[in-house]
């Protein structure tokens, strides 16, 4: 953590106000840098007062979000420990894939993006990612798997997700296979992964992240076939975008750590369980043909099998409705 990170670390825990003079014994450094570190923050859009001869309290962390604001929060040892933020970008997964070429893209890194101008959804379609109203980032993964390992990684981050944003909101988030996450069959967020990887070695995962979180009911359904939501429209209190970052890193870090050791049968009854369309009728559309039958579960790699008129399918993709 640099100097600045841990001033507003310190700032974020204090219940009092902290004086520079503790200030520049606890960084170890002149009180002269702790005041152009406390204009640095100021700048980057954090409310920071001075009191008079008792010192300086945070009235506000900024809305932006950065590796300070996300930092206190983190229980990870790479994810979201770099991140790189953006006030607008055509899509983050664009941008994820030039600090890869530039050997710049670290396993765990963020690219976070206040708006997408053309955000890509899965199958070529368009993702819509308005300025400063959801979470649009795409994590570098660069996992200790094998190639035809990693397919499945889709699920398991679909069930991290799930647990970041129960954790942050109280919110029961449903996952449909294979990537959607849902609140009473709307869609609130959606998982875009592009794997890197010669037949022998997978070079990098872009595990493209997006999340619906402060758009209003108007904004969202112009488009009436497609049923969607955010946090803020389905939650009471308000939704603190840098402790859901945080959260996210948080259990993606630790469920790829398990999918590396253990593969995705150890996920395999937690996501049934989080998942609405086991035991129901269901239409799977892949790129060879359309299906209806009962959904069934899922085999240990994260296939949906479903039973139909001829017998038990097992598809490893497509678009499935209910
Ligand atoms: C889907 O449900 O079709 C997947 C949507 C993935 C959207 C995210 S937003 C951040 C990242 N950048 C993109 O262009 N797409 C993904």
């Amino acid at each position: 953590m640099s100097n600045k990170q841990q001033l507003l670390s310190f700032l974020m825990n204090a219940e009092e106000p902290i004086s520079g003079e503790h200030l520049s014994e606890q960084l170890g450094v002149s009180r002269t840098m702790i005041w152009k570190y406390i204009k640095s923050l100021k700048e980057d859009g954090h409310e920071v007062e001075a009191i008079k001869k008792k010192g300086y309290v945070l009235k506000q962390l900024s809305s932006q979000l950065s590796v300070e604001t996300v930092s206190p929060y983190l229980e990870t040892t790479h994810f979201a420990r770099a991140l790189y933020y953006l006030e607008s970008c055509p899509s983050t997964q664009f941008v994820a894939n030039e600090l890869l070429v530039k050997g710049k893209g670290m396993h765990g890194l963020v690219v976070v993006s206040e708006e997408q101008t053309a955000g890509k959804g899965r199958l070529n379609r368009q993702w819509v990612s308005s300025k400063g109203k959801g979470l649009w980032t795409t994590w570098i993964v660069k996992p200790d798997l094998l190639p035809h390992e990693a397919p499945p990684i889709t699920l398991v981050v679909a069930l991290a997700l799930a647990k970041a944003i129960h954790s942050t909101t109280g919110i029961q988030v449903d996952i449909k296979w294979p990537n959607d996450l849902l609140i009473d069959g709307k869609k609130v967020g959606g998982i875009l992964t592009e794997l890197q990887a010669t037949p022998d070695k997978i070079e990098a995962i872009l595990l493209g992240i997006g999340i619906n979180v402060l758009q209003a009911e108007e904004e969202l359904n112009q488009d009436l076939t497609k049923r969607a939501t955010s946090l803020a429209i389905e939650c009471d209190t308000p939704v603190d975008r840098t402790k859901l970052l945080a959260a996210m890193a948080n259990e993606l870090e630790q469920a790829i750590t398990t999918f590396e050791t253990q593969g995705f049968r150890r996920f395999q009854v937690e996501w049934e369980r989080h998942s609405t369309m086991i035991g129901k009728k269901v239409t799977a559309t892949t790129v060879r043909e359309t299906i209806q039958g009962i959904a069934l579960g899922l085999n240990e790699h994260g296939a949906l099998l479903v039973q139909t008129g001829d017998g038990v399918r097992t598809l490893f993709s497509g678009d499935v409705t209910l």
